[in-house]
């Protein structure tokens, strides 16, 4: 095979799921749906599970037309139970092999904290803790086996971050978080790679209508605004680096948060330094264009620590907040991602 050829055929492989088998939970809805299309549009054949049997019944028809090959059945993710025979069926079905597992379904509680009862915070860490975590350990052995494993977790920003009245959840995330890297070390001797994506708000229906309180909603848009992009993400936009995550392609990929760390320089409050680098230099050289009237070198380097770090001060902070919402307006989306 000439050189060029065998080069080109080595790339589709690095960029393909074809001949792979991938369990993602929660594959009805949202976030979950858009990963089984995004996995399967990469050649994958996946399985998926949800509590509502008529609506997975649906899905399932509306795949096959599509010419997916997707299997699923209802599963009860809290059962501790219901997950043992998901595993047992996952496995009949791929013939004992998993290379992919991703970790999606989960609910989410937007309360304050005084107000979450015991039972919030105790299906709250069921769920989105204690099930993915169990799934893990079930379905190791099937992603040993298939020499080639993955785990993506669905994490989000509110287990990194503050965000207001989602404390258990933020909790159940940041757990996730640390598990990734943990499970990463064990097993990357079994080769498995585990990551997490981890998103700020995406357009789905997981807060129902009845359990908004418009309060709570208001605090979050100010913050939304704040954020790079500036915008609801699309599930589609998620899944896209779950898929890349399970490539070959991201084969020295483990222990990571694509999608979390400095995408959010502003509303990480405990980011305390910014680090100088070029980037920064020339966003700063146009916010002096934005506020003239702002002396910024002087505000910079008056925070300037010995070891070349600016000190991350509200004034600062505020000012960089205002020149974001500016840009954002005047000059369109997606700025200062590398701050
Ligand atoms: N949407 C966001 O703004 C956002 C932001 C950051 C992170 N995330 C994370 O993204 C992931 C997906 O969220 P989403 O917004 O796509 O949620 P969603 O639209 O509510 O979809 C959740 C999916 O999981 C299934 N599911 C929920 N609980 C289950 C259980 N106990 N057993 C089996 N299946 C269950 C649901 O089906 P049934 O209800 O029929 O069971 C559905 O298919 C979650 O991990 C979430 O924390 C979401």
């Amino acid at each position: 095979m000439a050189k060029e050829e065998q080069s080109r055929s080595s790339r589709e492989q690095r960029w393909s799921l074809q001949g792979m088998t991938a369990l993602v939970t929660g594959g009805t809805k949202g976030i979950g749906y858009a990963i089984v299309e995004e996995l399967a549009g990469f050649g994958a054949t996946v399985y998926t599970c949800s509590r509502n049997q008529a609506e997975l019944s649906e899905r399932l028809k509306e795949w096959e037309d599509k010419g997916f090959k997707v299997k699923g059945s209802a599963c009860d993710l809290s059962s501790r139970q219901q997950r043992e025979e998901l595993i047992k069926t996952v496995s009949a079905a791929f013939d004992g092999k998993l290379n992919i597992l991703v970790n999606n379904a989960a609910m989410s509680l937007l309360k304050r904290a005084s107000d979450h009862s015991g039972e919030d915070y105790r299906r709250i860490m069921e769920t989105n803790l204690e099930s993915p975590y169990h799934i893990c350990q079930l379905a190791y052995p099937l992603l040993k086996a298939s020499r080639l494993g993955n785990i993506v977790f669905i994490s989000s920003v509110a287990g990194r971050i503050a965000l207001p009245a989602i404390s258990a959840y933020a909790a159940s995330k940041a757990a996730i978080n640390q598990l990734t890297k943990n499970l990463a070390c064990e097993w990357a001797k079994d080769n498995i790679r585990t990551n997490t994506v981890a998103p700020f708000g995406v357009r789905t229906n997981i807060l129902k209508p009845e359990d908004i309180d418009p309060s709570i909603v208001e605090m979050y848009m100010p913050l939304m605004a704040r954020t790079p992009i500036a915008r609801i993400a699309e599930p589609e936009e998620v899944s896209s680096l779950v898929a890349f995550l399970c490539l070959p392609a991201a084969s020295y990929i483990t222990g990571q948060f694509p999608g979390q760390s400095r995408r959010y320089p502003v509303v990480e409050y405990d980011n305390t330094y910014l680090t100088v680098n070029d980037n920064l230099v020339k966003e700063l050289a146009y916010m002096k264009e934005v506020f003239p009237e702002c002396d910024i070198a002087r505000l910079v380097y008056r925070h300037l620590t010995p070891n070349g770090n600016i000190s991350w001060v509200s004034c600062f902070q505020h000012l960089l907040h205002d020149y974001v919402t500016a840009r954002n307006n005047n000059f369109g989306p997606n700025i200062i991602p590398t701050l």
